[in-house]
């Protein structure tokens, strides 16, 4: 079996505000084998973005990583200098940020954008820089990528943005690719296009990629396996046939019943209801338990850790084997 090439290991997040601190992200642990497909899904405000984020040395000033380890290709990122950061990022690790708009600059031109990166980190000279970036743009769709080069940002639709900010992320050969909610301002039709792309380059280069989405229907189809967060906590994680065939967290359930299949477009969408809470202490009990169909009084009283129940199938909830039994 290929090597983990992501491994990152309890994980925990705090941000402080005015008068009190968030636990963002509360032990979270996952890897990411070579070539490997990993989705990160849960709802907004769950702590996929701060996770991955603070790996790459981005994280906003309140925020700190409190404990944990982040290892790519077995060095600890969360140990390395800004600099060292900004050597891997773009390089080693690219990244495809939530929103096109605001992370392409809008007064150059895109090739001139994307070449910038490879030139930074002395992956290529300006001319094979160049030759590079009219080819990535045929890949990835753009018609006259040699009139288009010298376009602006704003010339282009939002899924034509969205492939060249593809085009950047992929530009220096990346090993793994970080993809915050990439099809999120898409239209369905677009969506898939851009996935496809993106599966595309992902075997070609038998690159890995960690797939940020709130969307589970994305995630079932674009990974190989998925981790779901849930008020910054790893609920659920298994291969993705084992998710699909038999999910063990009641969020689980709720999120795979709010997927809305393509063609079905309205039917009936069926949220769970609630929110997510934003911790303002460690978890000490189930963060679901206010929303669980299932909650009993011992899950609001013990926190349920992450724990296997099948093969690599794992599972934090007090009531996993019920569900996976259909006993309940
Ligand atoms: N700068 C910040 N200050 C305070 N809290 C923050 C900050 N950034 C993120 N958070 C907290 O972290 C949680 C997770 O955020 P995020 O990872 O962006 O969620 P998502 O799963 O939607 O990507 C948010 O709900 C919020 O409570
Ligand atoms: S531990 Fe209890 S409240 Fe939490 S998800 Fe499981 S059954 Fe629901
Ligand atoms: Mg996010």
């Amino acid at each position: 079996m290929a090597g983990h090439l992501f491994e990152v290991d309890n994980l925990n997040i705090e941000f402080r505000r005015s008068d009190d601190k968030v636990y963002a992200v509360n032990g979270v642990s996952f890897s990411i084998g070579e070539g490997g497909t990993l989705g990160i899904v849960g709802e907004s405000g769950s702590g996929k973005s701060v996770t991955m984020m603070s790996c790459i040395g981005l994280i906003r000033s309140n925020g700190t990583v409190k404990a944990g380890t982040a290892k790519f290709e077995g060095h600890d990122l969360l140990k390395m200098n800004r600099k060292q950061l900004e050597h891997i990022r773009g390089l080693e690790i690219g990244v495809i940020f939530q929103d096109p708009m605001t992370s392409l600059n809008p007064l150059m031109r895109i090739g001139d954008q994307i070449m910038e990166g490879m030139i930074e980190h002395h992956y290529a000279t300006p001319r094979d820089a160049f030759d590079r970036t009219i080819n990535l743009l045929g890949e990835m769709g753009i018609p006259e990528p040699k009139t288009r080069f010298r376009n602006y940002p704003h010339e282009f639709s939002g899924g034509m943005r969205q492939r060249i900010m593809i085009a950047m992320a992929l530009a220096c050969e990346p090993k793994l690719l970080i993809a915050d909610e990439p099809t999120t301002a898409l239209d369905v039709t677009v969506q898939m296009q851009i996935l496809a792309l993106l599966k595309e380059q992902q075997e070609k280069k038998n690159m890995s990629i960690a797939m940020i989405t709130h969307d589970f229907g994305v995630a079932t189809n674009f990974c190989d396996k998925i981790v779901v967060l849930y008020a910054g906590q790893v609920m659920e994680v298994a291969e993705t046939k084992e998710f699909i065939r038999r999910p063990a967290h009641p969020y689980t359930i709720g999120l795979k019943n709010s997927i809305i299949e393509v063609g079905q477009r309205d039917r009936a969408l069926k949220p769970i209801p609630g929110m997510a809470p934003t911790l303002t202490s460690p978890p000490t009990s189930c963060s679901f338990a206010d929303r669980c169909p299932l909650v009993t009084d011992r899950c609001r009283n013990e926190l349920p850790v992450l724990r296997q129940v099948d093969g690599n199938h794992m599972v934090a909830c007090h009531r996993a084997e019920e569900v996976l039994n259909h006993a309940v």
